[in-house]
């Protein structure tokens, strides 16, 4: 048996959602992670602090006895999203970042960012305070092919954006391809990106050889190898700008198995097991701990978890639940497509 004990990890990209979705997703990231980014796109979206703070109650009430889990708040910004409301959050820590999704890029986006000079005021006002933005990083142009999303925003976004403000935290999320990942490396500032458990794992063949997978679809979606190798690369190098930020996003099978399915793959059950078996095929276990622990308490400027966690492989394959039951139905758990050997002991 292999053993690998690293500082708890922490998930810098994590949907929650709400209600009985929420009850029954929680166990499953504060089995392994001490703190998440939570993500704010809920109907209605987190936009004030007051919502935070409500949404933050409802999660602390839904944890189980004996469990250990702190959330990073995060707001929804808005066109309308007041930059005193975030300066009071950020000053008694109420919020750790503020997500910019553009309007229609993906699930409950709808409230997003159309012109972000609309948001110029409050995006100004976090430079000055060093609050971290998180960032959907795609254009939601129809004439702009969906493969190409990420690689046009750095273009027209991220890139008048970052020479703007160049005080100004960025948290590029779920990057998905070669032009993200040389983007982040290279760009002045205080600039990071977040990688997910599945683009390390799956490419778009996954997704659409064979017949159409949509367990495998979430956003952005899933590019061609070339680019998948590029985010494998980026996480097991143990530069400080990559981290872990899982993106688990579930949704009920009904609404993936249909004619127009949800995007987001729930990944939280089966994460740490799939960075296990990845880092060990790339030679990098002794990097796991750098992107899974270390490097997103860094950016955030917050200390990294003292408690540990203890990983173990067993020749013999683990089985996990391939689905988890909830209140609002069954939701199918991220298959990485080959045998997983790694458990939390
Ligand atoms: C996320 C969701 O379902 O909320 N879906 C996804 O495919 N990742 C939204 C998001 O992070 O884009
Ligand atoms: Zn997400």
């Amino acid at each position: 048996m292999t053993r690998l004990t690293l500082r708890r990890p922490d998930d810098w990209h994590l949907h929650l959602r709400d209600g009985a979705m929420l009850r029954a997703v929680l166990p499953d990231t504060a089995r392994h992670f001490a703190r998440a980014i939570i993500m704010p796109n809920l109907v209605p979206p987190v936009v004030t602090v007051a919502d935070a703070m409500a949404y933050r109650a409802r999660i602390m009430d839904a944890l189980p006895d004996g469990m250990t889990f702190e959330p990073l708040m995060t707001l929804y910004l808005t066109e309308t999203t007041d930059p005193a409301d975030v300066a009071a959050g950020a000053a008694d820590g109420a919020i750790t970042a503020v997500k910019l999704y553009p309007a229609g890029a993906t699930t409950n986006s709808a409230s997003g960012v159309r012109d972000i000079a609309k948001v110029m005021p409050v995006l100004e006002k976090m430079a000055e305070l060093g609050l971290p933005l998180c960032l959907h990083g795609e254009v939601t142009d129809p004439a702009v092919d969906i493969f190409d999303r990420e690689a046009v925003f750095i273009d027209r976004v991220l890139n008048p954006l970052r020479e703007a403000l160049p005080d100004l935290p960025i948290t590029l999320e779920h990057v998905t391809t070669a032009d993200g990942v040389d983007w982040v490396s290279g760009a002045p500032g205080r600039t990071a990106g977040s990688i997910t458990t599945h683009h390390l794992m799956i490419t778009r063949n996954d997704i659409l050889v064979g017949g159409i997978k949509p367990h495998y679809y979430c956003l952005p979606v899933a590019k061609r190898a070339t680019h998948r190798d590029a985010l494998r690369a980026a996480a097991t190098s143990g530069n400080p700008r990559f981290f872990l930020g899982t993106d688990s996003a579930p949704h009920v099978d009904p609404l993936k198995e249909c004619a127009c399915g949800c995007a987001g793959c729930y990944t939280a059950p089966v994460t740490m097991a799939c960075l296990a078996h990845l880092f060990e095929e790339e030679g990098a276990l002794d990097r796991l701990e750098a992107f899974a622990s270390l490097n997103g308490p860094a950016h955030y400027r917050l200390p990294p978890n003292e408690a540990t966690i203890t990983l173990e492989k067993s020749d013999e394959p683990v089985t996990y639940a391939a689905k988890l039951g909830s209140g609002d139905g069954p939701v199918t758990v991220f298959d990485p497509g080959h045998p997983l050997h790694w458990r939390a002991a």
